[in-house]
Parts: structure tokens; C-alpha cells; sequence
């Protein structure tokens, strides 16, 4: 299991690089965690009203759960690329540095998917722009396909990652709870709105 261990604290260690906080603190704009919803994330980036730097987050939040896989797959084989993924899906939320105060892990779930399953990081990608379209929530999109991510895997019969991806998608949710509670009462923020 060292091997594993290994991994794991490799894409821990990746994963808990804050890149919506380092990126706004870099282009001066202050503490995302003071705005918003308070995450750290791409969506609550976008509430400072800087789409690139938003995109940038999503891109490398998103990208640090992908390389965290191949490279231990590369070198360590399959079970490692998981752990490493895993590892760098818990280092985004629960990153050392920040206290294990971090973000809701969606755009590094889809990262890291893709490394391992890429028609499960379709099928989460086109579930989670659609409900983007169409009810234009964030958070509601992304608990959508974290649902349906761990469905396609089954779908697809990999059991390793079914299971990976559920307990990972509950972890989401539980992050989500704040959301989840304006959602039902009308009050999520939209997104590109400010609120
Ligand atoms: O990806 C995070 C998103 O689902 C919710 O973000 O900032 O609206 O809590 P936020």
C-alpha cells in the first residue's frame, strides 16, 4: 500500500493548490473568500466580474485532478492513478494551507474523470452545461452530474470507479449543503450575477 499512499499524497498536494485564490490574489483584486458564496472556486471567481480569470480557475482546478492521474498511472498503474485522483479531489477541498478550508471539488471531479473515464466526463460535462442552460445555477449543474457521473461508470461497467465516483459525488453534496438550502428556498445566485 506505500505505493498508494504515495500517490494519494501526490494529488493531495496537487489538488490543494488554491488557484481561484492564488489567481485573484495575483491580479489584485483581494480575497475571493470575501465575496460571494465565499468559495474559492470558478464560479464564485466569476462573481468578481473577471471571466478570465474564472476560465483559468476552472481550467486549472480542473487540470490539477487530471495530471494528478496520469502521472501516477504513468508511473505506478491504474489503482495509483485513482488514489492520486482521489487524493487531489480531497486536497482541493480540504487544502492544509487553507486551513482544510477549500473549495466544492466539481471542476476538479471533472479533471480527474476525464484522466480515468472520458465518456463518464462527457456524460458529467453535458449534464452539467445543459442544467447550466437551462435553469442557469451552478451548483444545481454540477450536483446534477455528479449524479450522473458515478451512473455512467456503472453504465460501463468499471465497479472501481463506480464506487470511487459515489462516495466522491456524497462528499459533493455535503459540501454543497449551503447551496442546496438557497436552492430550495429561491435564493441561489444565478450564474454571471454578482450576488
Ligand atoms: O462548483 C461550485 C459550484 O457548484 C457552486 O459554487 O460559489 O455558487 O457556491 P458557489
Amino acid at each position: 500500500y506505500g505505493l498508494l499512499l504515495a500517490a494519494f499524497v501526490f494529488g493531495y498536494l496537487l489538488g490543494s493548490i488554491p488557484f481561484g485564490l492564488v489567481l485573484t490574489r495575483l491580479a489584485g483584486m483581494g480575497d475571493v473568500r470575501k465575496i460571494g458564496s465565499g468559495n474559492i472556486g470558478a464560479t464564485n471567481v466569476l462573481r468578481t466580474g473577471n471571466k478570465k480569470l474564472a476560465v483559468a480557475t476552472l481550467l486549472l482546478d480542473a487540470f490539477k485532478g487530471t495530471v494528478a492521474v496520469l502521472v501516477a498511472h504513468h508511473f505506478f498503474g491504474l489503482e495509483a492513478g485513482l488514489a492520486a485522483g482521489f487524493g487531489a479531489f480531497l486536497g482541493h477541498l480540504f487544502p492544509v494551507w487553507l486551513g482544510f478550508k477549500g473549495g466544492k471539488g466539481v471542476a476538479t471531479y471533472l479533471g480527474l474523470l476525464l484522466a480515468i473515464c472520458w465518456q463518464a466526463a462527457l456524460a458529467f460535462a453535458v449534464v452539467w452545461l445543459a442544467a447550466a442552460f437551462a435553469f442557469r445555477y451552478s451548483s444545481l449543474a454540477a450536483l446534477l452530474g455528479v449524479v450522473a457521473a458515478p451512473l455512467a461508470a456503472l453504465y460501463f461497467s468499471l465497479p472501481m470507479v463506480t464506487v470511487l465516483l459515489a462516495v466522491m459525488s456524497l462528499i459533493v453534496f455535503s459540501k454543497h449543503h449551503a447551496n442546496i438550502k438557497r436552492l430550495l428556498a429561491g435564493t441561489e445566485s444565478r450564474i454571471g450575477s454578482k450576488g
